[in-house]
């Protein structure tokens, strides 16, 4: 894989660790980002190794605190700016990923930073992490699909007040809202993300992903439609499972 600069990618024992990696703009979401991290998630969906993955953020101060404002203001205009981000759709990239993705989130965790979480199945929040989307405030709307992920992970409420009021949450609350399904220590952090990924690692691979695809497709369906879909899923899972190359 290309030598990458704002982004960290390994791999080791089935899991795949990636680290946004601008720490000195606090993990801010560039374009260089935007293109390492589209490479990297190819990567991590085509590749039969990794079976779990853990995003977090370089350094002490954020996993990321938004899309790159600099570079914002300084494009030909925010509409052309968005218009190519949209056009690489890494979005619809990280939400087709079948595998589980863990976001292991500290100090600020804002804009694009929040909807990367938001793209993450299951979500570790140390207890000075800080959530907010600031794109009102800049006279913009989320563009990484933080107005659709919001809503679907902590309602439609809940996520309205984060949205309209641009205030910022702390991890107790988004706890308490369910956008993060465990609040650890800082130094709890990572380990007990891989403590997770190790766990979800002992099941057989294609069983996770057929499972989170249960979750995440029937979330958008009818229940009838969605039991349906489970019934689908199931008896394909079993029909691959009993061919001698998919026991694992
Ligand atoms: N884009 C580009 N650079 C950013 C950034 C962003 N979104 N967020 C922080 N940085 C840079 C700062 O410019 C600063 O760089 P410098 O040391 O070269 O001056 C460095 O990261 C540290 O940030 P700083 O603002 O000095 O830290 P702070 O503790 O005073 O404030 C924040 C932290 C998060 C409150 C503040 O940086 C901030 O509001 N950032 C923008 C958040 C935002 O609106 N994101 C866009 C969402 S669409």
């Amino acid at each position: 894989m290309a030598n990458f600069e704002v982004i960290i990618y390994q791999k080791q024992d089935g899991i795949g660790y990636v680290t946004l990696n601008r720490p000195q703009a606090l993990n801010a979401y560039n374009l260089q980002m935007r293109d390492e991290l589209y490479q990297v998630l190819g990567a991590i969906k085509d590749d039969p190794e990794v079976e779990v993955v853990i995003f977090h953020g370089a350094g002490e101060r954020a996993f990321c605190a938004g899309a790159d404002l600099t570079e914002f203001l300084t494009a030909p205009s925010p509409i052309i700016a968005r218009q190519v981000r949209w056009e690489r759709d890494i979005w619809g990239l990280f939400l087709s990923i079948t595998k589980p993705l863990i976001a292991a989130l500290h100090g600020y965790v804002l804009g694009s930073g929040i909807e990367i979480a938001l793209c993450c199945d299951i979500r570790l929040a140390s207890e000075d992490t800080q959530f907010g989307l600031p794109e009102p405030g800049l006279g913009i709307i989320p563009a990484a699909g933080g107005s659709q992920t919001l809503p679907r992970v902590i309602g439609r409420a809940g996520a309205l007040d984060i949205l309209l009021s641009g205030r910022w949450v702390r991890a107790e609350e988004a706890h308490r809202l369910k956008l993060v399904n465990r609040v650890v220590s800082r130094a709890e952090l990572l380990p007990e993300a891989e403590k997770l990924a190790r766990k979800i690692k002992t099941h057989s691979p294609l069983a996770v992903s057929y499972a989170k695809q249960a979750v995440m497709r029937g979330l958008d369906l009818s229940l009838e439609e969605g039991l349906a879909l489970e019934a689908k899923l199931g008896h394909g899972l079993l029909a691959l499972s009993s061919t001698p190359d998919n026991r694992g």
